[in-house]
């Protein structure tokens, strides 16, 4: 792995900004593995900051995202279908055609999973996949378990990840006990991985990340496993 030290957020927002560009500069047809959830958005800002500047353009591009809520609604503002356009899709030049999130409003939720496993391998693989990372080390919804999932599925939240994202919805009875997520094979097929970290709460995780120990109760240890993880992470996550 290779960790990226930076003083704060706007730092790591402008490195993983650089990679992302740089990625479709090199690649204008590039497949990105993107997330949601507080981490990205400042480095989606900086994409958008890169469009806007004529830099880069997303127009070949497709997309893949991690996860979603099951069940919501495309419209519901909590959805990360909404999210993904709010903070980057209905700001650069990218064909809808060429986005996909799991389909939380799916009646058939095995026949989505699978829907979206088959689109993830018939396509040409992900050639940047972009994590955050939950405080108890979830990657995705891929929460610590003895036992994780290879494949797209559906999960339940843990009581941790519910309570860290109560603090977008109006009250914490609103926030879905489930998601829609890739697995951990799903996620280690990704070419490459960008890691985010920032702040105070991610500072355990860090420091396992650090250590020489991979388990299924920190979910994203197992990324030791893949060959090209760079993680960026600031001084109050580094640091406690
Ligand atoms: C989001 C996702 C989650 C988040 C994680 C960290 O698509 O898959 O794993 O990356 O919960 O969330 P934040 O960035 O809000 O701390």
């Amino acid at each position: 792995m290779k960790i990226i030290r930076c003083k704060d957020y706007d730092e790591m927002s402008a490195i993983a900004g650089k990679i992302m560009v740089d990625q479709v500069k090199e690649k204008p047809d590039s497949i990105l593995g993107l997330a949601t959830g507080s981490t990205p958005i400042g480095m989606y800002k900086k994409m958008i900051e890169a469009y806007k500047n004529g830099e880069v353009s997303f127009k070949n591009v497709h997309t893949f995202n991690l996860d979603e809520y099951y069940k919501i609604e495309k419209t519901n503002d909590q959805s990360y279908y909404y999210f993904m356009n709010e903070n980057l899709f209905s700001h650069i030049d990218i064909d809808k055609n060429n986005i996909d999130i799991p389909n939380g409003q799916a009646d058939d939720y095995q026949a989505e999973c699978e829907r979206y496993e088959k689109a993830m391998e018939e396509s040409a693989g992900i050639d940047i996949q972009v994590l955050g990372v939950g405080v108890n080390g979830h990657i995705g919804f891929n929460e610590p378990e003895e036992l994780l999932y290879e494949k797209t599925h559906l999960t339940g939240l843990t009581q941790s990840t519910i309570e860290a994202n109560s603090r977008f919805f109006d009250s914490i009875d609103l926030v879905p006990t489930s998601a829609l997520t890739m697995g951990m094979g799903s996620i280690m097929k990704a070419k490459k991985i960008l890691v985010l970290i920032s702040g105070k709460s991610k500072h355990d995780v860090v420091t396992k990340i650090l250590g020489d120990r991979m388990s299924t109760q920190t979910p994203v240890t197992l990324l030791k496993g893949h060959h090209d993880v760079t993680v960026i992470v600031d001084d109050e996550a580094y640091n406690g």
